[in-house]
């Protein structure tokens, strides 16, 4: 198919269909089924629907292949449909939260996790996938941090590759294309409230907020999506400096750009565009191409067109990348793929996709305390499971697609399946946002723990209290569900709280006082069996922080690669008269970014360089010995971190630079050596070049990012 005489016989009409994305049951009302919710005010002609070149949402295999169908009778030149999904964590076997999934530090896992989506979703008729959600994030208020890789920017880099390698792979038949999100710095919303405005240096923009999305560009992405947000008061669906400036000129990327959700209506609102009309015209002239859901190109272009002020040249750039993503998909010889119902029925939630998710889950859980509870013996006799994510499949996390919680594990479950002999007692004590406890169910709760060997407290915030618009000002559990963790623990200390939750929650009185927390984030489908093993030493805890447990919500943001100041405070716990510090808590998280325990003990050392300067062409390489010092077998998420000391601009206090899973027999050692580099120590300076400067850095190995091991080495001019 030559992409340019296809445009040749395009009506202006057909061309402006291509960029726009409408909700598949615009589509599908002519083929049977109805139109309900707001997608019915979208009101188009059967002539525009027809020419319509994209949809989301489509439900399903059978009425992805039906609207196709339908679709190609009736368009004239035969341009297939594209059909685009929020394919996030899974498609119906889900997988752990991306937040959580970022701690397992696992690529191969990441890119098997996203590789297993694409296959369901295109089974089911989905050829694009909105992810993988780039945004680094910071604030654990903002309840989109679940979808995100947390935040570091380095880590978050690495898992954009292995997401679009998973995804796309060579673009065979089971896989789909990405498209990443939310260009750019959606996660910097101001007091982490949802949409909000995003206002940065250049520095810190290209810093830490750009390379996750270059990234996904490197990689090959096929798409981006502009995010909501106004940066440096334009928004950036409109954002011509962000999205033609960097994405397109400096980055090279000629993929679709396509805006959020009815994002064009929404620059009318930020008080950007005066009307449609000018947002039409500053998004197509910014370079965004497909306008999702609402109708200002429909309705709008082809009068700018007559009005001269857009050439239908820009037009057709647009619709010749709409195009080449249809082909590089192959729609034009093969529009239905391998979409087909009964291929979908058997691989999803197949027992290869089970045991991957169940893996997913393991290497993600965190375990942030443990004080002898864990695990647990396996000869106990009555173990009680607790609590309102006890027996629950409400554990699939937001954004789970097509996962359905019904054919999710549950806790208790998950014990059941490990310990098939033991008795097991069930008490809620509480509903997951109930503010006032019952004294019934908490009693019943109390009893119900006194009497069992062991304990399992399974507590959270709710399942859709993470994700999209839900941004929250507090961050503690709820109080019905504290005065039952402390009515369970009073019943019976040998008790492990497992702690389910779509953001770092502030949980300092729950640290305090349990003596063994396991975090399972929202663990998917297999999530409780996932738990059982974990609790029970079937499985080993090895998941880290990909985003630190805040103290207090008065501390967010708060991140590890922060910037030092003149004044530090130096014994976080000491308070200090005029230090950068808060008079009633500490500046330190509860837990860092990069935290996680396991059930064993790992030493780190003998750190040593093979020289202590090195010159801009050179290679340094540094390596420490990671020892098992305890009795059972483990994984280790080896961290480098570099401080920059002295620069052309200040320097965080520490980043990170490279990490390493390693697996350790007990009494095993291993010697693990890093690869450092002009590339490895490049920043932004005051110049705003990339590049890496001369002078003193320090190096620190170990477990998570307050890591105390440390090496000093110099970069010398020449
Ligand atoms: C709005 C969200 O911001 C975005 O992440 C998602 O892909 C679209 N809606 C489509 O569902």
């Amino acid at each position: 198919m030559e992409i340019n005489e296809l445009i040749a016989q395009m009506t202006l009409r057909e061309k402006i269909g291509q960029l726009l994305q409408v909700n598949a049951s615009v589509l599908d009302e002519r083929g049977g089924s109805v139109i309900t919710g707001p997608y019915s005010e979208i009101e188009l002609t059967e002539e525009e629907i027809f020419q319509v070149g994209s949809i989301l949402n489509s439900n399903g295999a059978a009425e992805a292949a039906r609207i196709q169908k339908n679709y190609l009778q009736k368009s004239r030149l035969k341009i297939p449909l594209l059909i685009m999904h929020d394919v996030i964590h899974g498609y119906r076997t889900i997988y752990p939260i991306n937040l959580a999934l970022a701690g397992s530090f696992d690529m191969s896992l990441i890119e098997e996790c996203s590789a297993m989506a694409a296959k369901e979703a295109a089974l089911n008729g989905i050829r694009v996938t909105f992810a993988p959600m780039l945004d680094v994030a910071r604030d654990a208020r903002w309840g989109r941090v679940m979808e995100t890789c947390g935040e570091d920017t380095y880590l978050a880099e690495e898992i954009a590759k292995a997401c679009v390698r998973g995804f796309q792979g060579d673009l065979g038949p089971a896989r789909v294309a990405a498209c990443f999100k939310h260009f750019a710095a959606y996660g910097a919303a101001e007091s982490g409230k949802d949409y909000n405005t995003v206002d940065m240096s250049e520095r810190t923009l290209r810093e830490y907020y750009l390379p996750p999305y270059r990234a996904a560009v490197e990689a090959g992405a096929k798409a981006a999506m502009a995010s909501f947000n106004v940066f440096d008061g334009v928004p950036m669906a409109a954002n011509r400096k962000l999205l033609q400036g960097v994405l397109r000129d400096e980055w090279g990327f000629d993929g679709v750009i396509i805006s959020d959700y009815a994002a064009l209506w929404e620059e009318i609102t930020h008080g950007f565009a005066e009307n449609e009309e000018q947002a039409a015209l500053a998004s197509l002239s910014a370079g965004l191409d497909i306008e999702m859901v609402s109708t200002a190109y429909l309705a709008n272009l082809e009068n700018l067109v007559e009005q001269g002020k857009i050439s239908e040249k820009v037009i057709d750039r647009a619709v010749a990348r709409v195009l080449r993503l249809k082909q590089d998909l192959n729609l034009f010889d093969d529009p239905i793929g391998i979409t087909d119902e009964r291929a979908a029925k058997a691989i999803c939630l197949c027992p290869e996709h089970r045991h991957l998710a169940k893996r997913a889950a393991i290497e993600s859980a965190v375990l942030l305390k443990n004080e002898g509870v864990l695990p647990f013996d396996r000869a106990v006799k009555r173990v009680a499971v607790i609590g309102p994510f006890a027996d629950t499949g409400e554990i699939l996390g937001n954004w789970s697609c097509c996962g359905n919680t019904e054919e999710a594990v549950g806790v208790a479950e998950g014990i059941r399946n490990v310990l098939p002999h033991c008795e097991i007692s069930i008490a809620r004590g509480c509903r997951i946002d109930d503010e006032r406890t019952d004294a019934k169910m908490l009693a019943d709760a109390a009893a119900v723990a006194e009497s069992a060997d062991a304990v399992v407290l399974c507590l959270g915030e709710a399942a859709f209290d993470s994700g999209e618009g839900n941004s929250r000002q507090f961050l503690d559990l709820s109080s019905a569900q504290t005065e039952l963790a402390e009515a369970v623990l009073s019943a019976n200390p040998n008790t492990a709280v497992v702690l389910f939750t779509g953001r770092p929650l502030a949980i300092r009185r729950l640290h305090e006082r349990a003596a063994a927390i396991l975090n399972l984030w929202f663990p998917g489908t297999e999530g409780g069996n996932a738990a059982a093993e974990l609790l029970f030493g079937y499985a080993s805890p090895s998941g880290k922080l990909a985003m630190c447990f805040p103290y207090s919500a008065g501390q967010c943001p708060v991140y590890y690669n922060h910037y030092n100041t003149g004044r530090p405070r130096l014994e976080d716990d000491r308070r200090t008269a005029y230090t950068s510090s808060y008079i009633d808590g500490p500046n330190r998280p509860l837990y860092p970014f990069g935290y996680g325990l396991s059930y064993t003990k790992f030493l780190y050392e003998d750190l040593q360089l093979d020289r202590a300067k090195m010159k801009l062409n050179e290679t340094l390489q540094l390596s420490v010995t990671v020892r098992n010092a305890g009795e059972r077998d483990g994984t280790e998420i080896v961290q480098l971190y570099l401080c920059d000391r002295f620069g052309s601009t200040v320097r965080p206090v520490r980043e990170l630079k490279g990490f390493q899973r390693v697996f350790l027999a007990a009494g095993e050692a291993v010697r693990v050596s890093f690869m450092i580099d002009a590339k490895t120590l490049a920043f932004y300076g005051a110049d705003l070049q990339k590049k890496a400067e001369a002078g003193l850095f320090t190096a620190y190995v170990g477990g998570d990012s307050e890591a105390t091991l440390s090496v000093d080495f110099e970069l010398a001019e020449s």
